[in-house]
């Protein structure tokens, strides 16, 4: 007969325990009661980066990374990213179901009518250098934007709660045109209600004298497509920093600033840029087999390659494929395609990216397309944490109502100094 219960045998006092195994899972707590006396502790589990340990049960985002799944709440990632805006796809995100079009109605009404920023915001953002990254500008800015709405922090409150989501989902293009504008030399251009998320998101970026911005249809819908892909992407390191911070109830501007943090490191979402330079270095076709030698040295990584989760063909590369071909027919093909497209394929032949299973992600094609759309290497996490936002703020509410979670707060395994006595300073060698 089979149970669902893992039976452990401690070896140091030969006591046998059984724990429940729940969806596959054993409770970290359960080994607790593991122990060689009644001084111990008890048993803890060691998992730095926590690659093998669950830190939330979710029913919003489903990967299987062996099989190169991405799912929203069930709707595979090709199907939202073909029928979908990403407002449609960011409902779905935070309320769990698809909006009716008078839902959606309401949704791009609210999101369109919150999208000004307080003018004292672009004070701050004058305060910059010149030369300052726009994700540093973000990070800043979405953090300050926490001393505008102090009613935030009533985390408990669902109705403030939504208010605040409405907000960030609204502002963030705000906040990261506004630091692109800064960043160019160029005034700011003011949101255009009669556009779309993304429209709206182009014109605040690219507005020149024009007396209305008209976004090119296909780079709009690309960058849709590009958002909606970006939208969640369940435990992740940006989103463990949300789950994290927010967990200590801070508002949830602050916890959105410290997901962005997160999000800007070159081996997150900081990843799309480092490919760009990569491509930009390594220059022309004829140096790939050079420079793959040198990552299989060990001396550098392959950007855009690798996925903690996907050991298979990441499918959201996969759909970024697809629409590089549309941008590129408005824009010109960028040069940086042919080595992409050469390094990939040189790679996915080689014993060494091969075995490690290492396959394009999201950041490999990403990069290129807004580099044809005309938007800087310093942008692109920028361009990640926009629609990240939506993922973010619903793994933030499916926390704040989850009743067993709270503050976040891992043990160590202390393997310092014992207890020792303090040398006067004059004493020490
Ligand atoms: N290039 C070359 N070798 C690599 C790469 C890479 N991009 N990624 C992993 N490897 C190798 C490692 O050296 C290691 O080899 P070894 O077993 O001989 O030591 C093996 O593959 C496993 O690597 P880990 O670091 O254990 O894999 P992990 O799952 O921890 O890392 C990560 C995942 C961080 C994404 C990694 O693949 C990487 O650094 N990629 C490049 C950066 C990148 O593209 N990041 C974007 C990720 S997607 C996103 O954040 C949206």
């Amino acid at each position: 007969m089979t149970k669902d219960t893992l039976t452990i045998t401690d070896n140091r006092t030969g006591r046998t325990y059984e724990l429940p195994i729940t969806n596959d899972t054993i409770r970290a707590m359960d080994l607790r009661q593991i122990k060689v006396n009644d001084d111990d502790f008890g048993m803890m589990s060691y998992d730095p980066a926590f690659k093998n340990t669950a830190s939330t049960k979710s029913k919003i985002t489903f990967i299987d990374g062996d099989k190169g799944i991405l799912r929203y709440r069930g709707y595979p990632i090709q199907e939202l990213a073909e029928h979908c805006t990403y407002l449609e796809v960011a409902y779905l995100i935070l309320n769990g179901e698809l909006p009716t079009q008078s839902d959606l109605d309401q949704w791009v009404n609210e999101i369109t009518y919150h999208t000004l920023i307080h003018e004292n915001m672009k004070q701050l953002i004058d305060g910059f250098r010149y030369d300052a990254h726009p994700m540093g500008m973000l990070i800043s800015t979405v953090a300050a934007l926490s001393t505008f709405y102090p009613e935030a922090k009533n985390v408990d409150d669902p109705d403030i709660r939504d208010l605040q989501i409405t907000r960030l989902i609204a502002k963030m293009p705000t906040l990261a045109a506004f630091a692109y504008r800064f960043s160019m030399g160029l005034p700011y251009s003011y949101p255009d209600n009669d556009l779309g998320y993304t429209g709206n998101f182009m014109n605040m970026m690219f507005k020149m004298v024009e007396p209305k911005f008209e976004p090119h249809p296909t780079l709009q819908r690309a960058l849709d497509v590009l958002f909606i892909l970006h939208a969640d992407h369940e435990q992740n390191c940006g989103t463990n920093a949300m789950r994290s911070v927010g967990s200590s109830k801070v508002d949830p501007y602050s916890a959105t600033a410290a997901a962005a943090a997160a999000l800007y490191g070159p081996l997150h979402g900081g990843a799309n840029e480092q490919v760009l330079r990569m491509l930009n270095k390594i220059g022309s076709v004829d140096n790939i087999p050079t420079y793959v030698e040198r990552v299989k040295n060990g001396e550098f990584r392959l950007m855009g390659f690798g996925h903690r989760v996907y050991k298979n063909y990441d499918p959201r590369a996969k759909i970024i494929k697809q629409i590089a071909d549309e941008v590129f027919e408005v824009t010109g093909r960028n040069p940086m395609l042919d080595i992409a497209l050469e390094l990939e394929r040189i790679a996915l032949e080689d014993e060494y990216f091969v075995s490690r299973r290492l396959y394009p992600n999201v950041d490999f094609y990403s990069g290129i397309i807004y580099q044809a759309m005309g938007l800087p290497v310093s942008m692109f996490p920028v361009l990640f944490a926009i629609p990240r936002t939506a993922g973010w703020l619903a793994q933030w509410v499916e926390l704040l109502t989850d009743g067993e979670q709270a503050i976040a707060r891992p043990r160590q395994i202390y393997l310092g100094e014992d207890e020792r006595s303090l040398v006067p300073i004059s004493e020490r060698g």
